[in-house]
């Protein structure tokens, strides 16, 4: 086919999220007949360099409501994007950027052009009549299956600070597959589960769908998890290790923190020493955002003393922007990239950070937020651009299990086959 398939419709609905609160669904009509839609997620523990997620203010809903930005599908973003080419996916976003004409996307909305842009790409890979993981490749190979990375208790700002660490997560690291993985996740769960409830600590589950404990320490947390992972059956460090998002930019600024469950401020070094503890005594793999976002200093030392090995991820520290990833990896604040389409706005930027990652030698995780819906898009990005691993909350809930399932179906389409190399794939492998 010479001719490219056109974009015919661009209409913006007010759909739910996981927490109850509205947010952005676009869905886009080809002149062919094809679409495609895809809904914006919301963040709790935003960085402050984020794309705005623009919500009404006012008494409805909390303030929350999305009507501003669905209008501006409806209108503008409609009438700027009509009769392009609908595989033109760099273009459109372009327009979209320009359209917009501001710093963080305020003007639109973050919300109303990532669901736009994530519509188009599923609008395009319809239109071409491919799974959207193979149109997301185009001509470089696919990857295997990300490994995940799976919450088993949540804290910090998603659990009314009832721990101060966000997300006590584990990465089957040993699992020779995905579906594997998923399976010796789904043990430890259940595992944490048990302890907390023969332990009458058990009080709900968090905004991801972590288990929300009430413990009396980070580390009384930290150690659940290590039971959980001993009594799921599964060797802890070899077969499945700990990986953590500090968030700590929610618990400090100017190099303070506030550690609420332990009583006490500490400044970065003092923080520094209790993470670097907690590498040396528990088997930790990853460590997201140790230091707040506006640390860089302290972020690049903690990097620097931390084990050779262990991942350190920032999320708030470079909320998937291409020049700050850029420029940490610079000062050495960091290893790995969060990937997070709704940080920058656009699938173009997207992969922008993405590429930054990759030139400056960085891992990258592609990354769901707290608030989600049963949206897929992010597993086809780990897929169709080989992004190694891949962060979706807990292993409950449906806007999660959404996910985990949907890769379990690609799991038997990716060329690679159903035995994975998640290991070698990985920093830390010890195949
Ligand atoms: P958020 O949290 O989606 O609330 O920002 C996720 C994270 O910090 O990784
Ligand atoms: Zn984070």
């Amino acid at each position: 086919m010479s001719m490219s398939d056109t974009i015919k419709t661009v209409v913006g609905r007010r759909v739910w999220d996981s927490r109850g609160r509205p947010t952005v669904e676009v869905e886009i009509r080809t002149a062919s007949g094809a679409s495609g839609r895809a809904i914006a997620p919301a963040g709790a523990s935003t960085g402050a360099g984020e794309a705005l997620d623009r919500r009404d203010g006012g008494t409805a809903f909390g303030g929350l409501d999305v009507t501003g930005a669905v209008a501006s599908v409806n209108g503008e973003i409609a009438a700027a994007l009509l009769g392009m080419a609908v595989d033109d996916q760099t273009g459109a976003d372009r327009s979209l950027i320009a359209l917009d004409d501001t710093p963080n996307k305020s003007r639109l909305g973050g919300n109303a052009i990532i669901a736009t842009s994530m519509a188009l790409a599923h609008a395009a890979a319809a239109s071409a009549g491919l799974p959207l993981w193979r149109h997301l490749a185009g001509d470089t190979p696919p990857g295997p299956l990300p490994l995940p990375e799976i919450q088993i208790l949540g804290g910090g700002a998603h659990a009314a600070r009832r721990v101060d660490v966000q997300d006590f997560m584990v990465i089957a690291v040993g699992a020779p597959d995905y579906p594997t993985a998923l399976d010796w996740t789904a043990d430890v769960y259940r595992a944490a589960g048990r302890i907390l409830a023969d332990a009458g600590r058990l009080q709900g589950v968090a905004d991801e769908g972590g288990f929300w404990p009430a413990f009396d320490s980070n580390e009384e947390a930290l150690d659940c998890l290590l039971r959980a992972i001993e009594a799921s059956g599964h060797a802890p460090g070899d077969e499945v290790a700990i990986a953590l998002d500090i968030a700590a930019s929610d618990f400090g600024s100017g190099g303070r923190y506030t550690l609420a469950r332990d009583g006490r401020e500490i400044d970065s070094d003092g923080l520094a020493d209790m993470l670097l503890g907690w590498l040396a005594r528990y088997p930790v793999v990853s460590i997201e955002d140790p230091m707040g976002e506006d640390d860089e200093a302290a972020f690049a030392r903690f990097t620097h003393a931390a084990p050779a090995g262990v991942q350190i991820v920032g999320d708030d520290l470079v909320t998937t922007n291409a020049a700050r990833i850029a420029h940490c990896a610079g000062i050495g604040a960091g290893n790995t990239a969060l990937i997070k389409p709704n940080q920058i706005g656009t699938l173009t930027e997207t992969r922008e950070a993405l590429d930054s990652a990759r030139e400056m030698g960085w891992g990258a995780i592609v990354s769901a937020r707290s608030g989600e819906t049963e949206d897929v898009t992010i597993v086809h990005l780990g897929v169709g651009w080989a992004i190694p691993q891949l962060k979706v909350g807990s292993f409950t809930r449906s806007e999660r299990m959404a996910k985990w399932n949907e890769g379990l179906r690609l799991a038997e389409q990716v060329p690679s086959g159903a035995a994975l190399p998640v290991r070698s794939a990985y920093p830390w492998g010890r195949s």
